[in-house]
């Protein structure tokens, strides 16, 4: 009878976990494995998208910062070094408004710190890349390239943008902060959610950068998102390693996606001083600031973070237009060896990052998280858990 009671336990825990491996997103995505390399647009390349994508996960490219030609030579390098579906990921953000009494303003509050490096601020700032909802050059461009995924941040473009995507069988996924972002993106009929958690790394993706944002971590919301929709939603946010994408996975989460967890990859584009505070970073403390680029992110606390504490700070010009000056000052810095005011996005699980190359770090995600289910089934199952794959599925070592 035990011994019965036993089986069934182990033939449900193995639906559970062919599940969990083989979902609907996945089979949607064209992956193995529950893990996606997220989009970081100016940290992220085509080396690591593909090794990740070669190694049967989701490898991804933020070209959010790019023009419709770097994007177009994005995916083609990534085709280069790939023959796995790969994401593409677009900012879709209102278009900035230029004000040229805020933007005089915060030119002259910086000035001093430009000064520090024998450098002066630029004569007027701009816009230094398009919205998605606005670029038809982008839409084109992707029409024509197809990549086999491509995701939005910040909010979504507009109908027709969407469905001529959707028709070249382009398959959709959209960050959400909050379930009332998520009711949008499920009534635009998106085909996964990324549930972005208050502990990310990067920009905040909510859709209106006004309104209150009630900060809910990568669990609740999960959690939320699961029960309201039956869209796959893609838990993000904190999740550094096996036993974090576990924990995604059991609230209910198709798959996981991860940014800080590669932000140290060799392939990563990062300068050494960013490479450096990830690494040797003891705390890995983060904070959330809008003075770099216009809008909240989350990174390394450094010199420019800091800033926010200046009572004398005046309001930042609009996103992307303060990000011109915040990368005119990063680049003055760097020139007499101060990397502290570096865009240094990273979330709270910072300090968990390993320097691995990106395919390897995701044989070994996977790997722990074979190890966190095992762990969290041993009372009752002692064996290692066979992993019934469909044939033709990627070995799940
Ligand atoms: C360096 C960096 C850059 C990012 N850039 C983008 C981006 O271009 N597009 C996007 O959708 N998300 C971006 N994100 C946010 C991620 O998609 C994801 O929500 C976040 O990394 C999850 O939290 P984690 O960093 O703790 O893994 C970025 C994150 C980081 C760390």
């Amino acid at each position: 009878m035990r011994a019965h009671a036993l089986q069934t336990f182990y033939d449900k825990r193995l639906a559970w976990t062919g599940d969990a491996m083989n979902n609907a997103l996945l089979t949607k995505l064209g992956i193995a494995k529950p893990i996606i390399q997220a989009p970081m647009a100016g940290v992220s390349t085509p080396a690591m998208a593909a090794a990740v994508s070669n190694a049967g996960a989701l490898g991804s490219l933020g070209v959010g910062a790019t023009n419709a030609e770097g994007a177009r030579r994005m995916i083609r390098e990534t085709r280069a070094l790939t023959s796995r579906p790969f994401n593409i990921n677009l900012f879709c953000h209102a278009p900035a408004t230029s004000d040229p009494v805020r933007e005089a303003r915060w030119l002259q509050w910086l000035t001093p710190l430009f000064a520090q490096f024998g450098a002066a601020p630029p004569a007027s700032l701009k816009e230094i890349y398009r919205s998605f909802v606005e670029d038809r050059a982008m839409l084109d461009m992707l029409l024509q390239e197809r990549p086999a995924v491509v995701s939005f941040h910040f909010g979504l473009p507009g109908a027709d943008a969407l469905a001529a995507l959707r028709q070249a069988g382009i398959v959709l996924l959209a960050s959400a902060t909050h379930p009332h972002e998520a009711v949008q993106l499920v009534e635009a009929g998106v085909d996964g959610i990324v549930a972005q958690g208050i502990e990310g790394g990067g920009h905040r993706g909510t859709f209106d950068p006004d309104a209150v944002d009630d900060g809910l971590g990568s669990f609740a919301l999960t959690r939320l998102l699961v029960r309201a929709t039956n869209i796959p939603v893609i838990a993000a946010g904190g999740i550094m390693d096996g036993a974090g994408i576990a924990a995604a996975l059991a609230l209910g989460a198709q798959a996981a996606q991860l940014g800080t967890a590669f932000v140290a990859c060799p392939e990563s584009s990062i300068d050494a001083g960013y490479r450096r505070a990830m690494v040797e970073q003891p705390v890995g403390r983060t904070t959330f600031t809008a003075a770099i680029s216009g809008r909240k992110a989350r990174g390394l606390r450094n010199r420019f973070t800091a800033l926010d504490d200046d009572p004398q700070r005046p309001p930042a010009p609009d996103y992307p237009i303060a990000y011109d000056a915040g990368k005119a000052l990063h680049a003055a810095a760097k020139t007499q060896g101060e990397f502290g005011y570096g865009a240094q996005w990273a979330g709270q699980g910072a300090p968990l990052a390993r320097s691995l190359p990106a395919g390897q770090l995701v044989e070994v995600l996977s790997r722990e998280l074979d190890e966190a289910i095992r762990a969290l089934t041993w009372p009752y199952l002692p064996a290692p858990i066979p992993h019934p794959f469909p044939a033709g599925g990627q070995a799940w070592p």
